[in-house]
C-alpha cells in the first residue's frame, strides 16, 4: 500500500469509530418510540409508521415554569425521547431550566450530549471544566439572548446571579443525553462508595465524607 492509502485507511478507521460513539444516522424518515415494545435495542423500538400521528411529534408545556423549591433552587424540565416519542433515533432533545434567585444547576455532565443553551430571562454565571490534566475552568456571565455551548461529557454548571427568576432553553445532541450530577454520583451512590475511598480521593477526613454522604 502507498503511504497515501495507509493514511486514508487510518482516517477512515478513526472517523468510523468516532461516528459509532454517537447516535447513528436514521435509516428512515422517523422511528417514533413505542415504549410498549420490550425489544432490547440501542434506543426504543419503532411504532408502526402507518399508526403514527402528529401527537407523536408534539410536546406541550414548555412555557410552564418549573418548581424551583428544592435544595439547589433550580428545575430541569426535560423533553427527551421519554416525553416526546418522535425524538427516537433523531440525536437531539431539549430542556427548559428554571432558576430561583441565586439558584444553582449544580456541576454535572451529560455522557451522551453536547448542550447549547440560550438565556430567555435573567443573568447566569456558567462554566465548564476541561478534562485531565489541565482541568481548565472556562466560565462566563450570560445575559438574556446569549448562547453558550457545553462540550459533550464535560462537567458544567449554571447559577442565577440575579435577584429575579432566570429561564433558559437548551438543546442537547442526544434523544436521551443522561445526566451525572457530581455530588449525587460521588456522595449519594447506592450502595455508598466506602468513605475511606472518598476520604483519600478528596484528601479529607472520613468524618467530612460521612457528613457529605448523609446529605445525598
Ligand atoms: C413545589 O415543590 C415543593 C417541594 O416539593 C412543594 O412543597 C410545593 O407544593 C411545590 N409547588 C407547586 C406549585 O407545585
Amino acid at each position: 500500500m502507498s503511504n497515501k492509502l495507509i493514511l486514508l485507511s487510518i482516517l477512515a478507521l478513526t472517523f468510523g469509530c468516532l461516528a459509532l460513539a454517537y447516535e447513528p444516522a436514521p435509516l428512515q424518515d422517523f422511528c417514533v418510540a413505542d415504549p410498549s415494545n420490550s425489544a432490547k435495542l440501542n434506543g426504543v423500538a419503532c411504532k408502526n409508521p402507518m399508526q403514527v400521528t402528529a401527537e407523536d411529534f408534539l410536546f406541550s408545556g414548555l412555557h410552564l415554569r418549573g418548581n424551583t423549591s428544592n435544595a439547589v433552587g433550580s428545575r430541569v424540565t426535560p423533553v427527551f425521547v421519554a416525553q416526546l416519542p418522535g425524538l427516537n433515533t433523531m440525536g437531539i432533545s431539549m430542556v427548559r431550566i428554571d432558576y430561583a434567585p441565586w439558584g444553582l444547576n449544580p456541576p454535572h455532565t451529560h455522557p451522551r450530549a453536547t448542550e447549547i443553551l440560550t438565556v430567555l430571562e435573567g443573568t447566569l454565571q456558567v462554566g465548564f471544566v476541561t478534562s485531565n490534566p489541565d482541568n481548565r475552568h472556562i466560565s462566563k456571565v450570560l445575559q438574556k439572548g446569549d448562547v453558550f455551548v457545553f462540550p459533550v461529557g464535560l462537567v458544567h454548571y449554571q447559577r442565577n446571579v440575579g435577584n429575579g427568576n432566570a429561564v433558559v432553553i437548551a438543546a442537547l445532541s442526544s434523544q436521551n443525553p443522561g445526566a451525572i450530577t457530581i455530588a449525587n454520583a460521588v456522595f449519594g451512590a447506592n450502595p455508598p462508595i466506602p468513605s475511606d475511598i472518598l476520604a483519600r480521593a478528596f484528601q479529607v477526613d472520613n468524618s467530612l465524607v460521612d457528613q457529605l454522604q448523609a446529605k445525598f
